[in-house]
């Protein structure tokens, strides 16, 4: 069972040479913890895909130190130049079209033509990214299908005892992913709401931005990766709730009398989308029979709460709770 270990200068170089090496990595970014594996090293992907229990069809994200690196794996429009050049490093991921001969595994992007390449802005994340001087391919670091880690406990808890090492960097402070932005189409789109909204993306850009994530249940999926059920709690999550009925917690937003835990009291979506996780995970216990969650304005934010939270309450593949 690994343990998680301090950042520091010593950590974090031990990390990125384990990395180089092949071997998995956990590490904080500012979004939630990733589980990371040498983005050119088709075993380390496998080893990923294997420790997550992920279908082998969906590809990750892979992480850069810099912008060079990013432009030595894809090809970047004048689009993703203005983009980059705004938003990282940050939460923002770029879909975009793979270069030939890049050294890069082709399990990576699982066959697509596309790589998505984000640069984290955690401190921590690009000491190690630095160190490793690869690219980094790195899904959240949670079993497959479960609740995302914004913190090392959450990661050792769910995926000790199949990481080399877990780098702790303390609470993430977004909370919920990186928005996934495909240019690699003929107009940018929204495949997975996040840390930097659509809204903020078009003022950049100054053009629509189509918000196009995978439906939540039933339908095609517009990315391979954006399964129906996905951050999914054990016990049974029922939305927009007013109150809780009996045996149930309460996770409010907002002025919730009553309310087991509360997202953000002052409802503010960024203060809960940084809770969102780590709440969610405490309120999942034998305690309760199901998690009722009080409704979330769709808008900052609360766009990707709300898509989380519907993932979250999505039937289940397997019929399990
Ligand atoms: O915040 C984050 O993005 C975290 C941290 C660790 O950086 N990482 C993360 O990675 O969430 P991952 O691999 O779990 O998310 C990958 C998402 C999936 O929805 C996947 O379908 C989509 O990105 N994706 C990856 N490559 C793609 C591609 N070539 N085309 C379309 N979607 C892609
Ligand atoms: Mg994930």
């Amino acid at each position: 069972m690994t343990q998680p270990v301090a950042a520091s200068a010593e950590t974090c170089r031990e990390a990125g040479i384990r990395l180089k090496r092949g071997e998995l990595v956990a590490f904080p970014t500012e979004t939630v913890y990733g589980l990371g594996g040498n983005a050119c090293e088709s075993q380390a992907v496998a080893a990923i895909f294997a420790a997550k229990g992920r279908p082998a069809f969906n590809p990750l994200i892979v992480h850069v130190a810099d912008l060079a690196m990013a432009q030595t794996l894809t090809v970047f429009s004048d689009a993703a130049r203005v983009l980059a050049a705004r938003f990282w490093p940050g939460p923002l991921t770029l879909v975009l079209p793979r270069r030939e001969a890049t050294g890069l595994s082709d399990l990576v992007s699982a066959g697509l033509p596309s790589v998505a390449i984000r640069m984290p802005a955690h401190p921590v994340a690009r000491a190690i990214l630095l160190a490793a001087g690869c690219p980094v391919a790195a899904p959240s670091a949670n079993p497959s299908g479960r609740i995302s880690p914004t913190s090392a406990a959450h990661v050792a808890d769910g995926l000790g005892n199949r990481v080399a090492m877990i780098v702790d960097g303390g609470p993430c402070a977004v909370g919920v992913e990186s928005t996934v932005l495909d240019l690699s189409g003929d107009s940018p789109r929204v495949l997975r709401p996040g840390g930097v909204t659509a809204d903020e993306i078009a003022a950049v850009l100054g053009c629509p931005v189509d918000y196009a994530p995978a439906p939540v249940s039933g339908g095609a999926l517009l990315s391979p990766g954006l399964m129906t059920s996905h951050y999914a709690p054990g016990l049974p999550v029922r939305l927009n709730a007013v109150e809780a009925a009996p045996g149930e917690a309460l996770l409010g937003f907002g002025a919730v009398p009553g309310a087991t835990l509360n997202l953000s009291p002052n409802g503010d979506t960024t203060e809960a989308a940084a809770n969102l996780f780590a709440m969610l995970r405490a309120l999942d216990t034998c305690a309760y029979r199901g998690i009722a969650v009080s409704p979330i304005p769709v808008a900052g934010l609360g766009i990707a709460i709300n898509d989380r939270l519907m993932r979250a309450a999505a039937p289940r593949p397997d019929g399990q709770g």
